[in-house]
């Protein structure tokens, strides 16, 4: 008897801290045809059960907007930081996710010590980038599926690399295709992208990453994915991302929309650079911001032969927890739940986007 009653009090106390309200719109990556995923802060993440429940019940893809940087893995030159990490491959196991790496070489997340020692000795940058992307795509070998192996490697606007980065002024663009190099070493199966923002809508900017990857294929640099960030505005046109969408899948690659959301208002793509033309999320935008959702799934889907459709992946699922509101300084309100964690129209857009 007393085992019973304290079985009762036990299952009563887990219920009550992990209540959640019931989800009554339907699974997103059950209706999907290929992988639906999120970004999380881990921290945050872990302490928030109905995040986790939602998380859980939508996607089945899950990549970290920050804890696997290289800023978050080597802080210092003291070692290397796997434990947030680990984490991440703990619950993505248990709840029969895929772990996506995002990401390996970003000139925003290159430690400041990282810098430092490439500006005082050039040579040493290269065998650091090999034992760095050895050791890491080494340690998680076959449990992380791909990987943004450089990210934003390409200038802000219009044609040419990105320059303002130790990468480049130490390596040359040649840092672009050893990272994919070294990452293909340390895994044969790792699925690898190149990653970028504005790509979809920057014609000057897609068409120089589309000289380097055509380059790379026809050399056997080993690429296997082009990563559309895809942090688009309701204004920027349907036919302009379907163009990019179609020259990119023309390649054979893998397609990711690796970090999904579409905003209102306007902002210059630097920090705190934003302006608010709306203030207040109406039902008319509502409707709207559903609309575009539902036709941004229609082009991937059209768009990409099934056998490219790497997936979706959303760059944060809740307007609470959007990153743009903290980087621009200015509200908006670009994802499909709310700030209460509510389901938005945006959420029946990316449905119909499924479905239809
Ligand atoms: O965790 C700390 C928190 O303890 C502290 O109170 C707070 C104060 O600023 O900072 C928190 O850390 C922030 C972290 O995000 C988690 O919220 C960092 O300051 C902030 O720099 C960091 O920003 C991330 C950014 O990349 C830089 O790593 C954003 O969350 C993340 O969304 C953003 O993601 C990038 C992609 O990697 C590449 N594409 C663009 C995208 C948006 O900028």
């Amino acid at each position: 008897m007393k085992i019973y009653s304290l079985l009762l009090i036990c299952i009563l106390c887990l219920s009550a801290c992990v209540s959640t309200p019931p989800i009554t719109v339907e699974s997103l990556h059950e209706v999907a045809d290929f992988p639906v995923g999120t970004s999380v802060r881990m921290n945050e993440f872990k302490k928030d059960p109905l995040t986790r429940a939602l998380q859980q019940y939508h996607f089945d893809s899950l990549t970290t907007g920050s804890d696997m940087k290289m800023h978050k893995v080597m802080p210092t030159e003291n070692g290397y930081y796997w434990k947030v990490i680990d984490e991440a491959v703990a619950y993505t196991q248990k709840h029969e996710q895929r772990l996506f790496g995002h990401n390996l070489i970003w000139h925003s997340s290159t430690p400041s010590w990282v810098v430092k020692k490439a500006r005082q000795n050039p040579q040493w940058l290269d065998g650091f980038m090999k034992e760095y992307i050895h050791t890491y795509v080494g340690r998680y070998k076959g449990v992380v599926d791909g990987w943004d192996v450089v990210n934003e490697g390409f200038a802000t606007k219009g044609a040419g690399y990105r320059t303002d980065t130790i990468w480049y002024q130490t390596l040359g663009p040649e840092y672009i295709e050893k990272a994919f190099r070294y990452a293909h070493e340390a895994d044969p199966d790792a699925i690898l992208f190149y990653n970028d923002f504005n790509i979809e809508r920057d014609l000057e900017k897609f068409n120089s990453m589309m000289v380097m990857v055509k380059d790379f294929q026809a050399r056997g640099v080993p690429i296997s994915g082009i990563g559309f960030q895809m942090h688009i505005r309701m204004d920027i046109p349907n036919e302009v991302i379907a163009h990019t969408l179609k020259q990119a899948a023309a390649t054979g690659l893998q397609i990711h929309l690796s970090e999904v959301d579409i905003i209102f208002n306007t902002h210059d793509d630097s920090r705190g650079g934003g302006i608010e033309n709306h203030r207040q999320l109406t039902e008319e935008m509502k409707l709207a911001q559903k609309k575009k959702y539902k036709e941004l799934v229609q082009m991937y889907r059209e768009i990409v032969p099934s056998e490219q459709q790497y997936g979706i992946t959303f760059w944060s699922f809740t307007d609470r927890d959007t990153w743009i509101r903290r980087f621009f300084n200015m509200i908006d309100w670009p994802t499909i739940y709310d700030d209460d964690l509510k389901p938005k129209p945006a959420l029946d857009g990316f449905l119909d986007g499924l479905r239809d």
